[in-house]
C-alpha cells in the first residue's frame, strides 16, 4: 500500500440550466430573499428538468473531468458515485453512468453517505488505488435532491439544489494527491437528518426531514474536530493549507468552522450562495469554482470537508 498515491488528474461540474431564485421561493412557501440569505447564506440553487436524472448530471461533470484530465474512457477502470438521490433503488447509479460513458470494463458502484458522500467515495477510490486495484478512478459526487424536498416545507426546501462533481484519480508515484483522509459515522443522530421514505420501510421515495438547528449545533463541531485530526495525523498544520474546501450547507456553519479553527475567511471556498446546498455533489462544484477562476492552483494544499445524514462527517487532505 505504499509509494502509490492518488493524483487528482481532473476535475468537472455540470449544473442544470434551470436557476431558482429565493424570490422564486417566495412564491410556494411562505419565506423570504432575507431570511433565507441571512440565515444561510443561499441565493439560488439549480434544478434539474423533470427528464434529466442524477445520472445525466453525472455523466456531463464526468466527461469534463475525463477530458480535464488528459484521459479516455478506456482508462477509467473503477466509478464510485456518491448519491443520496439514485435514479433508481438499483441498479448502483454508478452502472446507469458506467453505460451511458460507454465503458464496459472495470467496476462501478455507489456509496452512500448523504452530504459526506463525496469524501466517502474519495477515501474508496483512494484505497482502491493505493491497492493496486484500480488506476483511474472516476469519483462522481451527484444529486437531485429537488426530487426528494417537501414543497410546503419552508424550513428544508429553500436549503438544496441539484447538481453534479467530478475527479479523475490516477495512480502516480509520491507527489502531489491525496494525502489524508478522515472518516466518521455515528448513527445515534440518524433522526435528525433523514428521509421518511424508502423501499424496505415504506416502499416510497419519501421526503428529506431535518431538524436543521440541532444539526447545525453539531456539524459545527464534528467537522472542525475532524478536520483538526486529520491536519494532526498528516503532520501539517492548518495554517500551512492553502484552500477549505467545505460542504457548502450554510454559509454560517462555513465561517463557523472556520473562525473555530482560526482559518481565515479568504482561504474559504463558498458556493453556497449560488449553488444551496447539493449534497455530495457541493464539495466537488465548490473545488472546481475555485481552479476554474485560479484561486486553487496546481501544488496548493487543499483541505475538503462535510458533514450530512447518518450523522456520517470527515475530512480530506489532498496537494492539488
Ligand atoms: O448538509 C447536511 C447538513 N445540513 C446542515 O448542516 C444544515 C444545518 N442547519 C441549518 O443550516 C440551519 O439550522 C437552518 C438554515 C436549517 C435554519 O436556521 P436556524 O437559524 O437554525 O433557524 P431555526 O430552524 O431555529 O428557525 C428559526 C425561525 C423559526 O421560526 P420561529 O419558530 O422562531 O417563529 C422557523 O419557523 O425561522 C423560521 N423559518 C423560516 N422563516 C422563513 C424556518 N425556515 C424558514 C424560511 N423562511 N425558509
Amino acid at each position: 500500500m505504499t509509494g502509490i498515491r492518488s493524483h487528482i488528474a481532473g476535475i468537472g461540474t455540470y449544473l442544470p440550466a434551470r436557476v431558482m431564485t429565493n424570490a422564486d421561493m417566495s412564491e410556494i412557501v411562505e419565506t423570504s430573499d432575507t431570511w433565507i440569505r441571512e440565515r444561510t447564506g443561499i441565493a439560488q440553487r439549480h434544478i434539474a428538468a423533470d427528464d434529466e436524472y442524477t445520472s445525466d448530471l453525472a455523466v456531463e461533470a464526468a466527461r469534463v473531468a475525463i477530458a480535464h484530465a488528459g484521459k479516455s474512457i478506456e482508462d477509467i477502470d473503477l466509478i464510485v458515485v456518491a448519491t443520496a438521490t439514485p435514479d433508481l433503488t438499483f441498479p448502483a447509479t454508478a452502472t446507469i453512468v458506467q453505460n451511458k460513458l460507454g465503458i464496459h470494463h472495470g467496476a462501478a458502484f455507489d456509496v452512500h453517505a448523504v452530504c459526506s458522500g463525496f469524501l466517502y467515495a474519495l477515501a474508496t477510490a483512494d484505497n482502491f488505488i493505493k491497492a493496486g486495484q484500480a488506476t483511474n478512478a472516476l469519483v462522481i459526487g451527484a444529486e437531485t435532491f429537488s426530487r426528494i424536498l417537501d414543497w410546503t416545507d419552508r424550513t428544508t426546501c429553500v436549503l438544496f439544489g441539484d447538481g453534479a462533481g467530478a475527479m479523475v484519480l490516477s495512480a502516480q508515484g509520491e507527489g502531489e494527491g491525496l494525502i489524508r483522509t478522515h472518516l466518521r459515522s455515528d448513527g445515534q443522530f440518524c433522526d435528525l437528518l433523514y428521509v421518511d421514505g424508502g423501499p424496505s420501510r415504506t416502499k416510497t421515495v419519501g421526503h428529506l426531514r431535518m431538524q436543521g438547528n440541532q444539526v447545525f449545533r453539531h456539524a459545527v463541531g464534528k467537522i472542525a474536530g475532524s478536520m483538526q485530526e486529520l491536519a494532526d495525523m498528516a503532520g501539517i498544520p492548518i495554517s500551512e493549507i492553502d484552500w477549505f474546501v467545505p460542504h457548502q450547507a450554510n454559509q454560517r456553519i462555513l465561517e463557523g468552522v472556520a473562525k473555530r479553527l482560526s482559518i481565515p475567511v479568504e482561504k474559504v471556498i463558498s458556493t453556497v450562495g449560488r449553488h444551496g446546498n447539493t449534497s455530495a455533489a457541493s464539495i466537488p462544484l465548490a473545488f472546481d469554482a475555485a481552479v476554474q477562476d485560479g484561486r486553487i492552483k496546481r501544488g496548493d494544499l487543499v483541505l475538503m470537508e462535510a458533514l450530512g445524514g447518518g450523522f456520517t462527517w470527515g475530512a480530506a487532505l489532498a496537494r492539488y
